[in-house]
């Protein structure tokens, strides 16, 4: 063969090579020099805190944060102030045994994490992250003010199945619905496979820059937890919660303050969903840090979140052991609502009249495009089936406000709660199903 024949076979070989490579698996969800899966995450005093965590890959062995105040002019790089960010060297690899993903590379990765502190109130802030040569863009974020003045935050059920192709509709829908909302919240099952490196990576892709700009708080779900009951490392090294829960739930139990809201995750999932925990440890901490936490509060408004419902939406689900030991430390506390997620479909009700005592509204929901029946009980006062929705909650003072809203934007349920002068709740029914 001619010395030019040679030529054109190693470029057709180099083509095939590169062409192959571009739609393998490894490379779109592997850690480059440049900083990606950029997320805020609210601290435990979201008044005067923030945190960041990004990933590169192994090269970039640390990391910088810089912040400056929000400018309407270029930005000026002497202005900022600098911070070194804590780095870890992290290696993703699923474990699965009952499931095997063809093609699947383990993922390498540093992951870097600093917490802005000594905010200011009311502030907005630029920031981007990495090290010379390898920045982010420019990210803003808006501190919340020091008043009790009228903020929204954003609610997801499981987003769970298909994040690229179907859940980034609704992440997207939110923020467009919501723009200036304060932080998303979710109720577990983030992805469906625990340590799966490439779900991660379709849920990055779906929220993008809007987890760079809204903070967000995450409770972990069933499918949040490995088969060897560990939590997905991913949830320890990618995200930077609040780490003020009981040291026997580390991570995953947690508060964190938005003006006059206490926002509590408790982790239903833990051990799988509290079953396999012979002792009751992580049941019985969790119980007593929420006692002890509520029993100290100083906020108007407290909403809990974990994945498994205190009253389920499917006909033959029913958590018995999750409401027996926590329902009567939130009747107690008087805490106003409970969000969760886990069935795959809709309902919200309440289990005793809010006249009465104080009584607490329940929340099942579900964002993402997996959708099981809904079932009919007697707790529901609104229930909806194969159908996505998101929840955007608005705290005004002494006034809530609930809505649900679907996928295409449409209104799906509302409700308002008004703080009563001695300090019972009223509830106002806006819209039935
Ligand atoms: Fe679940």
């Amino acid at each position: 063969m001619k010395r030019k024949n040679y030529y054109h076979l190693f470029i057709l070989l180099l083509g095939f090579a590169l062409c192959f490579n571009s739609t393998s698996f490894g490379q779109q969800n592997i850690a480059t020099p440049f900083p990606d899966r950029i997320i805020l995450n609210l601290a435990e005093d979201a008044s005067t805190s923030l945190a960041v965590t990004w990933r590169t890959d192994l090269s970039t062995t640390e990391g910088f944060c810089e912040l400056q105040r929000m400018t309407p002019t270029r930005i000026d790089p002497a202005n900022t102030k600098s911070f070194k960010a804590t780095t870890t060297l992290v290696k993703y690899e699923y474990i699965g045994l009952r499931y095997v993903f063809e093609g699947e590379p383990n993922i390498e990765a540093n992951q870097h994490s600093h917490i802005f502190t000594d905010l200011e109130p009311g502030e907005k802030y630029l920031y981007r992250v990495g090290k010379e040569g390898f920045w982010s863009e420019w990210f803003e974020f808006k501190m919340p003010s020091s008043d009790d003045s009228r903020f929204s935050f954003i609610y997801f059920g499981d987003p769970q199945a298909d994040l690229k192709s179907e859940w980034s509709r609704v992440v997207r829908r939110a923020y467009n619905y919501s723009p200036e909302c304060s932080f998303m919240l979710y109720g577990g099952d983030i992805i469906n496979r625990a340590g799966r490196d490439w779900e991660w990576h379709e849920w990055f892709v779906a929220g993008s820059y809007i987890f760079a700009t809204v903070p967000q708080v995450m409770t972990p779900g069933n499918h949040d937890y490995q088969e060897n009951l560990e939590i997905d490392p991913h949830w320890t090294y990618q995200f930077t919660q609040p780490a003020n829960g009981p040291k026997e739930v580390k991570n995953t139990c947690f508060f964190s303050d938005y003006k006059n809201l206490k926002i509590i995750s408790i982790d239903s999932a833990i051990k799988k969903e509290l079953r396999e925990d012979e002792n009751d440890i992580m049941l019985n901490s969790q119980m007593a840090w929420l006692d002890s936490l509520l029993t100290v509060n100083t906020k108007e408004w407290v909403i809990v979140t974990t994945h498994l419902p205190f009253y389920s939406s499917a006909e033959s689900r029913d958590n018995t052991k999750l409401r027996t030991h926590f329902q009567p430390i939130l009747e107690k506390h008087g805490v106003d609502m409970v969000l969760t997620g886990h069935d795959h479909s809709y309902a919200r009700g309440m289990v005793s009249d809010f006249s009465a005592k104080p009584s607490i509204v329940y929340v099942v929901s579900v964002s993402g495009p997996k959708l099981y029946e809904v079932g009919n009980k007697e707790w529901m006062k609104v229930r909806g089936e194969n159908v996505q929705l998101f929840q955007e909650i608005s705290i005004d003072g002494k006034n809530l406000h609930y809505k649900a809203v679907t996928a295409d934007g449409e209104l799906f349920d509302e409700f308002i709660i008004k703080k009563k002068s001695n300090g019972k709740n009223k509830f106002i029914e806006k819209r039935l199903k």
